[in-house]
């Protein structure tokens, strides 16, 4: 059968999503009562919006939905990088794809595990000398020293805060237009620039990279011509690890806004193990806007749901409403990390860093990296100090790539208990 969707009218409605930020395709949902519907965006381009977990299968059916010339030049210049693996398909991509999901072996996770809690703890014990800091803008410097360290850069310490800002600078200009987004795109030119010279150096052995490090591995890595991948794209591909495991600094801020909103949650995850911890963490990605939605094209001519996907159309998979989706979950608008206690294992309805499968589609292979870094920031939070929460403008937009709260969380009278 074949039917009309809905219509968002407009000759170009990105002004809306801008205006409307997360919630401008489930607020669109509601209206229409529907999980698909047309609108136009970006310059007036087609672009069919869909959520919940059918579409989530279709959105990562690579016959019929392509990565390639999907995303925003905006973005690629900020966010993503120019040529890097998120803008890639097919063969060339499952070949990128296994280089990324090799460095996640578990010793290696078990590494960046450590590694985050001895710093944080370390780190802590400076902060209770202090009459308050702002937690976000200090795991973003923790972070960056780990990330470097973990992918093999060596990083003086006194380089930590121009990095740190330089990194944090290139997620945050995610969505944004204007100044941020001119901040983001010199941070990329000044980073991608510091790892091409990286990259020379350790090729040319002038600095010895540990050999299961990403430095090392991405500096020798071989595309499937067994030829080494060009100095530009190791650097975005570098950067790709760098720049996300400092963005993980946003959900750490949002599990200290979770502690604060919900009290009891501490008690829980005091009595509850690791097992709640897991709950909550998972809660945390699915309750909190992160990533608003993915962008991709129509490779090939199909029919979905009574509508007619024409090749070259965009498709928006709508990421928030898919994790708030009130067919998925239960009070969706409600942080109940318990849900987590009987979910089956599904790799279609809970999206926060994207669905499918790790290998062949784009899925995050830092989504295991993330999970374990949390749990650590958690318990750190629970069993390291003890601080309170003064007075503050703890709001988070709905409408800004990433949210965050504005005050980036203030804590003060902090002690360490442990
Ligand atoms: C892809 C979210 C952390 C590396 C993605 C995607 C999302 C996402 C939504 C897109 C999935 C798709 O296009 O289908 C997040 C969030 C994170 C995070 C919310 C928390 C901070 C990480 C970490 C790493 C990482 C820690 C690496 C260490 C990547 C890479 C891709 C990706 C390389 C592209 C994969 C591909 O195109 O095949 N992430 N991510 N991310 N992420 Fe993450």
């Amino acid at each position: 059968y074949r039917e009309e969707i809905p219509k968002d009218r407009g000759i170009d409605n990105s002004i809306k999503l801008l205006l409307e930020g997360y919630q401008y395709i489930s607020n669109r949902r509601e209206k229409f009562g529907r999980d698909i519907f047309e609108t136009r965006v970006l310059g007036g381009q087609k672009a069919i919006c869909i959520a919940g977990e059918e579409a989530v299968k279709t959105f990562y059916d690579t016959k019929k939905i392509t990565r390639k010339g999907a995303a925003p030049k905006r973005i690629r210049q900020t966010l993503f990088g120019e040529q890097a693996i998120q803008t890639v398909d097919g063969e060339p991509h499952r070949h990128r794809k296994e280089l990324f999901m090799s460095l996640m072996t578990k010793e290696r996770l078990q590494d960046i595990t450590e590694l985050f809690g001895q710093q944080l703890e370390q780190e802590m014990a400076e902060w209770s000398k202090k009459r308050n800091v702002i937690l976000y803008e200090e795991i973003v410097h923790i972070l960056t020293k780990v990330a470097c360290e973990w992918t093999g850069i060596q990083l003086a310490d006194e380089d930590v805060p121009k990095r740190a800002n330089e990194l944090e600078g290139i997620f945050d200009s995610a969505g944004a237009i204007g100044v941020r987004h001119w901040k983001g795109r010199t941070a990329r030119n000044i980073v991608e620039n510091w790892l091409r010279r990286l990259i020379r150096e350790v090729r040319n052995g002038e600095i010895i990279a540990p050999k299961d490090t990403p430095l090392y591995i991405m500096a020798w890595y071989q595309d499937k011509d067994g030829k080494l991948l060009n100095e530009q794209i190791v650097a975005v591909e570098l950067l790709n690890i760098l720049r996300p495991i400092v963005a993980i600094s946003v959900y750490i801020t949002f599990i200290a806004l979770a502690l604060h909103e919900h009290p009891q949650e501490k008690e829980k995850l005091q009595m509850g193990g690791e097992e709640y911890t897991d709950y909550f963490v998972q809660e945390v990605r699915r309750f909190y806007p992160f990533f608003p939605m993915l962008m991709a094209k129509v490779s090939e001519d199909f029919l979905w749901n009574g509508h007619d996907f024409r090749k070259g159309n965009l498709v928006l998979l709508d990421i928030y409403g898919t994790n708030h989706h009130p067919d998925l979950w239960e009070e969706p608008y409600r942080f109940i990390p318990e849900r987590f206690k009987k979910r089956e294992e599904n790799f279609y309805d809970f999206i926060p860093q994207g669905g499918g499968d790790y290998y062949r589609g784009h899925r995050c292979p830092g989504e295991w990296m993330t999970i374990e870094l949390m749990k650590v920031a958690t318990q750190c939070l629970i069993h390291t100090i003890d601080y309170q929460v003064p007075k503050q403008n703890l709001t988070y937009s709905m409408i800004r790539f990433p949210s965050l709260p504005k005050s980036r969380f203030v804590i003060s009278d902090i002690k360490v208990i442990k």
